[in-house]
């Protein structure tokens, strides 16, 4: 049974390198345990336990893997695919698919292999790493985005806000458009299509007038692109009306739409900015202009770490910074938003929504479905981890389909969105969810007591042996302490309705 989450936490193995040709496949006879790792670490942990053979092979072997990983001892291999044969394949009731005829879906018409593309960006910028991701399992690639403009990069570019296991949970680029000409990035197109014929090509184009909008659109469809998406959003080309700004301007977005489409017959996106309150002005815009579809979110406007030193944020580029545009994992809730707000708005329906803001995991890709996405797209994570999380993303949203009885990836775009309000005062408020400790997992650590008594209702003490004990009287069921738990030894537990006294009047 697929979990909530997962039961073998990132947590457990987060000294494992992720590396390539990992030395631990190398020391091992029987498994190649850095694959199963790697499901582990992206959430594919029923995946990985249903790959392996009915016996474990672990349980009588000195664990050489351990021995031969680059940080010798620090990973417990060992303990953690024991876990897998003991603790997750016992509880899956659903075998691997045979095939990936669930993951069919398709993007304004065109057919997709699987829901999965590279967003357009460096990951997607020459054809040598199209075709690798190709050859790896992604569906598509939306290319980096093309222009007549003149680029030239600044040199650092990056940066990433970091989360306590050093991994990069936020990223943030000063980069702008792609550094090849026109031309040379239409053979590309060229010989992509005629190399992949079944892979989606989707043409990222930044026009600066209306006639170059639409020349770009038509010199892309002539040269193989499936789709176009605009760019109304980069936040690094936002000086003179270009980039973020249009998308910012919904009267720009309607005109040069209406350009694109007037230019090409193939499937036209919008691809729009979340610098602003809500995205459906723009979203809207674009539908009068003909969209097809609405690409979100590209990045959000930030500043990252300022050194205390120098007193420059980052990156730093020869003693100055800029705005730049910020992704990965933590844009996640806020793309989120922005979908399920397009999705809801009933003067877009019928407009493919093409999702993304910082999907790692299959879980985060199906959160983005729920919530309307009918295509996913991603950059950061393959940035961070490599074309290689196609293939979890692939296996554990097939897995869960599979599971969940459902015969293909569309029939699970917009469940979550009937559940979902875009205020707060829709919601019931008179139950209250008290938690429930689970003595059997918690180490008596006390950080509940400490949320609880700093941050809620002094609701928790603890007792001599370290455990939490829960005053009802008290507890307003804010469930701070199950967030805080570092064992997640705290789950929803009994309700009590408890009924406002109405206000007098
Ligand atoms: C280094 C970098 C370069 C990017 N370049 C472009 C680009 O040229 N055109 C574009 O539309 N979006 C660009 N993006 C935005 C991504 O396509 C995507 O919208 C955004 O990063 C959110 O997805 P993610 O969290 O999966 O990275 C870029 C993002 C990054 C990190």
């Amino acid at each position: 049974m697929l979990q909530n989450e997962s039961v073998i936490l990132r947590g457990d193995m987060i000294r494992c390198a992720l590396c390539k040709d990992a030395p631990c496949d190398a020391a091992c006879e029987k498994l190649k345990p850095s694959g199963l790792l790697r499901s582990v670490w992206f959430d594919n942990e029923q995946g990985a336990a249903l790959r392996l053979s009915e016996d474990n092979p672990c349980r009588d072997c000195d664990a050489p893997c351990e021995r031969a990983c680059v940080r010798p001892g620090e990973v417990p291999v060992r303990r953690l695919l024991g876990r897998l044969y003991g603790e997750v394949r016992p509880m899956a009731e659903t075998p691997l698919p045979q095939n990936e005829d669930r993951l069919k879906c398709d993007l304004c018409g065109i057919a997709l292999e699987n829901p999965f593309l590279l967003s357009s960006s460096v990951v997607a910028s020459t054809y040598d790493m199209c075709a690798r991701a190709f050859e790896a399992g992604w569906a598509g690639a939306c290319f980096k985005t093309v222009s007549s403009l003149d680029i030239h990069e600044a040199s650092p570019r990056f940066s990433a806000v970091r989360d306590s296991g050093g991994g990069i949970m936020g990223f943030k680029n000063i980069e702008q458009l792609s550094d090849h000409s026109v031309a040379e990035n239409m053979e590309i197109f060229r010989r992509l299509k005629a190399k992949y014929p079944s892979k989606r090509i989707l043409a990222s184009i930044m026009g600066q007038n209306e006639a170059e909008w639409g020349t770009l659109s038509r010199l892309c469809e002539e040269n193989g692109a499936d789709a176009v998406e605009l760019n109304f959003s980069c936040p690094n080309m936002a000086e003179g009306g270009l980039g973020s700004d249009i998308g910012q301007v919904p009267e720009l977005v309607e005109r040069f739409t209406a350009a694109a489409k007037r230019a090409c017959h193939i499937p036209v996106l919008a691809k729009l900015t979340p610098n602003v309150a809500s995205m459906s002005p723009a979203a809207e815009a674009a539908k009068r202009g003909g969209a097809d579809g609405i690409a979100a979110i590209n990045t959000i406007k930030s500043v990252t770490t300022v050194n205390l030193h120098t007193f420059v944020s980052a990156p730093a580029v020869r003693g100055h910074s800029a705005v730049g545009g910020y992704s990965g994992n933590a844009v996640k809730p806020i793309a989120l938003r922005f979908i399920a707000e397009m999705a809801q708005n009933p003067a877009l329906a019928g407009l493919h929504l093409s999702a993304m803001g910082g999907v790692e995991t299959w879980r985060d890709a199906l959160e983005f479905i729920l919530l309307g996405g009918g295509s996913i797209q991603v950059t950061t994570a393959v940035m961070q981890y490599g074309y290689r999380i196609i293939e979890d993303l692939k296996q554990g949203l097939n897995l869960y389909l599979s599971e969940k009885g459902f015969s293909g990836v569309g029939e699970a775009v917009g469940l979550g969105l009937d559940a979902l309000h875009a205020t707060t005062d829709a919601l019931e408020r008179d139950t209250v969810v008290f938690p429930r400790f689970h003595r059997e997992s918690c180490v008596g650590c006390g950080r509940c007591e400490i949320a609880c008594a700093d941050g809620g209702h002094q609701a928790i003490r603890l007792n001599e042996a370290r455990r939490p004990v829960l005053d009802g009287k008290r507890c307003v069921g804010c469930h701070l302490c199950a967030l805080v738990c570092p064992q997640r030894a705290i789950t929803p537990g009994r309700k009590r309705v408890a009924l406002r006294s109405q206000p007098s009047i």
